[in-house]
């Protein structure tokens, strides 16, 4: 689905498909470089990272591992809850693996805090993060990332695997909404 498909639902595009692909790219070939003497084992926090993982892992010129976790701190309204929620663990043991954390967004920053420091405690031979999308101005908590898309405002935006009650993961574009969708 592309912003055009849903122009009433929509008040301003922040990234086409186009721009986000792009950036996508840069982020696989640093990636690449960097783990280079390294296996790397992807791990996506579901549901939201879907698209990057998807997009990042086939943008990659070298082999790596995936698998996926779930947390939810956000329920169906349009801020973080403050409440992280464990949903889904891993299927491997990362002890000794070189783990890459790969998020959607990082708003309040809570969610990533809790599995850094969760993910920590099972001892990997190293662990960063990359995520597509970051707003600066809703951290409460600092976690280091080593791979961030794009830094944004601190509005509510959806597409490229980011929701409002459950719609517009599939939007290829990332958007604000109109008032009238929150209504
Ligand atoms: C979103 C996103 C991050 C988290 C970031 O997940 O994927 O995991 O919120 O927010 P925070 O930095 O304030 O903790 P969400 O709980 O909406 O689940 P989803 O990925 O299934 O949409």
């Amino acid at each position: 689905m592309r912003a055009a498909d849903i122009a009433d639902d929509i008040q301003r595009v922040l990234f086409t498909d186009e721009q986000v692909q792009a950036r996508v790219a840069e982020l696989a070939a640093r990636v690449d470089a960097d783990y280079a003497e390294r296996d790397v084992l992807l791990v996506g926090v579901l549901n939201g990272a879907l698209m990057v993982m998807a997009d990042l892992s086939r943008a990659m010129s070298r082999h790596c591992a995936m698998d996926w976790m779930a947390v939810s701190s956000y329920g169906s309204g349009t801020r973080s809850s403050g409440v992280v929620r464990f949903l889904k663990d891993l299927t491997v043991d990362i002890e000794g693996r070189h783990v890459l954390v790969v998020e959607d967004i990082i708003d309040t920053g809570l969610t990533l805090s809790y599995l850094v420091s969760n993910l920590r405690s099972r001892q990997p031979a190293s662990l960063n993060i990359l995520t597509m999308f970051r707003k600066p101005d809703a951290a409460t908590t600092e976690v280091e990332v080593k791979y961030v898309g794009f830094d944004i405002p601190n509005e509510f935006v959806v597409g490229y695997g980011l929701d409002f009650a459950g719609h517009y993961r599939n939007l290829r574009d990332v958007v604000t909404l109109a008032p009238h969708v929150y209504s």
